[in-house]
């Protein structure tokens, strides 16, 4: 076990672990942001650089400090280290630098966007960017181009963190996408006409911080903050079958994982899922979601749903199907 101190907070971790968990551990603001690492998918981390922190004593046995930040996502606790986070001036300064980086090429098209409302980056951007940009050359544009029949590629809005590629490496049986070209000309694509198709690659979209990998069955149906997000399952023999519904009055317009508080899947989804069973009838509606209270989702009270008066609409949905009525609930929705 290694003792670390992360902003004036001791924790006491196993050897091996990395800043960024040994401060999830702690939780709160003194966890860094992270956009490329990925708890549940191996080797992710070290692309992005907006989990920098200053390590100001190495080690109780070598207590010099670290002469540049670090990538707390790649960097595993020394028993005795010392590290600042959000007490550090450098750090934010940094920080805001790296989103400064971050948004050169990518649009600021948040009011279109269908990620807008649950992207890392518009969050990361709003807490530590800069209210102007600098930036005065010409911005990387792309054709928004197909990636399967579901998944549609906005290539300008990709902040290259390479997460779907490892989805793709470590969840489906072949991947048919990557990233091409070097520097400035990196790209995600496919192979020449292949597309993306198999069992699990929907997960791609879960995983994607920003808005270049959309659901193309979810695309402009609705914000996603005038959704109502349910926690629903079924039996599935292919993956958990734990899901979120997205809904509005009875219509699930779009299926997903279920994401921890740092924004990562829990468990995997198939595409049968995701895609196949956007009927309420299909699903067992456990309740609402629960939502970071500082989610712009969450300004819709959503979790003050009625949760008798959903179930028992349901119901008469259900038996409206097989040509039966249900009496009318006099309660209105919350
Ligand atoms: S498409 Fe999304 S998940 Fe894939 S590398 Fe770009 S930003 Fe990351
Ligand atoms: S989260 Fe650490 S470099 Fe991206």
């Amino acid at each position: 076990m290694a003792k670390v101190t992360i902003d004036g907070i001791e924790v006491e971790v196993a050897d091996g672990t990395t800043i960024l968990n040994a401060a999830r551990q702690i939780g709160g603001e003194v966890v860094p942001p992270a956009m490329c690492y990925y708890s549940s998918l191996k080797d992710t981390g070290g692309k992005c650089r907006v989990c920098l922190v200053k390590v100001t004593q190495g080690s109780a046995k070598d207590p010099r400090p670290m002469p540049k930040l670090v990538a707390s996502c790649r960097t595993p606790v020394m028993d005795g280290m010392v590290v600042q986070n959000i007490t550090s001036q450098e750090v934010l300064e940094a920080r805001k630098g790296v989103v400064e980086f971050l948004l050169i090429n990518h649009p600021l098209d948040c009011p279109i966007c269908d990620q807008a409302g649950e992207c890392d980056l518009q969050n990361l951007a709003y807490e530590h960017g800069a209210a102007k940009t600098r930036y005065e050359e010409d911005r990387r544009t792309f054709e928004k181009i197909d990636i399967g029949d579901k998944i549609k590629l906005h290539m300008t809005r990709c902040i290259l963190c390479y997460r779907c590629t490892f989805v793709a490496d470590q969840l489906t049986n072949e991947r048919v996408h990557g990233v091409i070209n070097r520097g400035d000309a990196s790209e995600i694509s496919t192979y020449i006409e292949k597309a993306v198709d198999n069992e699990f690659s929907g997960n791609m979209i879960d995983v994607c911080p920003v808005g270049a990998l959309t659901d193309k069955t979810f695309r402009f149906k609705s914000r996603v903050w005038f959704t109502k997000p349910l926690d629903a399952h079924r039996n599935c023999d292919k993956c958990c079958g734990k899901v979120v519904l997205w809904t509005k009055g009875d219509d699930v317009l779009r299926v997903s994982a279920r994401k921890d508080q740092y924004g990562e899947v829990k468990e995997y989804i198939c595409n049968e899922c995701r895609y196949d069973h956007k009927n309420m009838n299909d699903w067992t509606i456990e309740g609402p979601r629960h939502i970071d209270k500082h989610s712009v989702i969450s300004q819709n009270h959503y979790e003050k749903i009625d949760m008798q008066k959903l179930k028992l609409d349901i119901e008469r949905q259900i038996q409206f199907q097989k040509g039966k009525q249900l009496p009318e609930t006099n309660q209105s929705p919350a």
